[in-house]
């Protein structure tokens, strides 16, 4: 459930409507509804009541300082994976010892800067990320907590470009390559194994490929403890789907993978540890945006809309489904199919082909759904466009937590060198 509903015929942000939001901060603009975020942490962290569990919101999914603090203040630790993300969790007034450092490519640098916020664990990803945390750490007199990222080779059964834990991909350790790789641990003095870490995809409509997993995790642990390893948790990653798409199959509420994770993992002692973006921000915000034409094409009416791609990529790079609605309410049944786009100069500009729709005209406000996550993170200034501001509400006030990117601020970026400034 979102608090973004109709009221007196007008799409709200809880008690805010969105065309005020629009008039006052412009369009496009991304905009969160603190309710929802911190309902949706309160629903997913009641899953996992009376067991051990520490939910890491994925800050790769939202890294809004006013969003992290506000899931900070509900209790969340963060899963992050650069030294940006780890600064942002830090600043945002997540403690040290509730983050989680995950990633393929951690640089030293990196490393030294969460040994020295004390982080909770680093998920590492390879033999030689070990090596290099192990010399660092000992650079630094420290001993650096570490789970293996364990690749458990099952298929998610979602998008190819959100697939983490199939052998083919690049993350995670190899099933039979784990054994060895906790041995190294053990050796190498700097290092102290606690845990074990998977993550196996993102938008997970099914629980079965989760349940595969997380069995093959239960023996690894329990072998590892027959072996002298300390294993006190386990990081079970990501990856619960939301509801985008109203015709697609409805992913299983956090409740159900609690209860499945309880039964699964029974018995074990061991502390677990969630990292969930999408299931608490997605729903929880929206792209506010205008449509500046109609156009009529050969066999097919184009609604252009003032975002685009470089705003919200999801569609362009996944296909993915986002409900779109205006914000002034229907008033009646009629529908019409309609292609919506954006104005940046490529095909796959489109947040929706055919959509079936109210009739808009030029001028009305529609809000793109389920942005809240992967949305204003993944933006680019693609076409020389300004990055969009983002917009919380809370209650019936709001705030603008990212001001709309100025032109000036976007040319500064760029430096024109001494030879082609000098006069000729
Ligand atoms: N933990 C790790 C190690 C991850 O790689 C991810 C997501 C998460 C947690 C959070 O997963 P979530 O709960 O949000 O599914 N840009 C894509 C999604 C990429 C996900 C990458 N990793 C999209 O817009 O669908």
């Amino acid at each position: 459930m979102d608090h973004f509903q109709y009221q007196n015929g007008q799409l709200m942000a809880e008690n805010v409507p969105l065309s005020q939001i629009a008039a006052e901060v412009g369009t496009p603009v991304y905009v969160y509804s603190t309710a929802t975020l911190e309902r949706h942490f309160r629903v997913f962290s009641e899953a996992f009541e009376g067991l051990d569990a520490l939910v890491c919101f994925a800050v790769k999914a939202n890294s809004n300082l006013a969003v992290l603090k506000t899931l900070a203040r509900a209790g969340a630790g963060a899963d992050v994976v650069s030294l940006g993300e780890l600064t942002r969790a830090l600043r945002a007034g997540i403690p040290g010892d509730k983050i989680v450092f995950s990633g393929v490519g951690k640089t030293r640098g990196e490393m030294r800067a969460a040994l020295e916020a004390g982080i909770k664990q680093f998920n590492v990803e390879s033999e030689a990320e070990l090596e290099a945390l192990s010399h660092v750490a000992g650079q630094m007199g420290r001993i650096a907590p570490v789970s293996v990222r364990v690749n458990p080779d099952v298929d998610a059964k979602t998008h190819e470009k959100i697939s983490t834990g199939k052998s083919e991909n690049k993350f995670g350790i190899a099933w039979q390559k784990v054994d060895a790789v906790y041995a190294r641990i053990m050796e190498l003095e700097n290092l102290e194994a606690v845990g074990v870490d998977l993550h196996i995809g993102s938008q997970l409509t099914d629980l079965a490929p989760f349940r595969e997993a997380f069995e093959r995790v239960l023996t690894l642990v329990k072998d590892l403890r027959t072996k002298g390893h300390n294993i006190q948790h386990i990081d079970l990653g990501g990856g619960l789907g939301i509801p985008y798409d109203p015709s697609a199959a409805t992913p299983p509420q956090p409740s159900a993978y609690g209860a499945m994770v309880r039964e699964v993992l029974q018995g074990l002692d061991c502390s677990i540890i969630l990292e969930p973006g999408r299931m608490i921000a997605g729903n929880a915000g929206l792209l506010l945006t205008k449509m500046l034409y109609e156009k009529q094409g050969e066999n097919r009416v184009f609604y252009i809309l003032d975002a685009a791609m470089n705003d919200l990529s999801r569609p362009a790079m996944y296909d993915a489904y986002h409900g779109i609605v205006p914000v002034k309410e229907a008033q009646d049944s009629e529908t019409v199919k309609a292609d919506f786009v954006g104005p940046v100069c490529e095909s796959s500009d489109v947040f929706a082909k055919q959509r079936e729709t109210t009739p808009l005209e030029a001028g009305d406000l529609v809000a793109i759904k389920s942005a809240g996550a992967y949305g204003a993170v993944m933006a680019s200034t693609y076409n020389s466009r300004p990055l969009v501001p983002e917009v919380l509400v809370s209650g019936n006030k709001y705030a603008v937590i990212r001001p709309r990117q100025s032109l000036e601020e976007l040319l500064s970026l760029d430096d024109i060198p001494s030879w082609l400034s000098e006069e000729d």
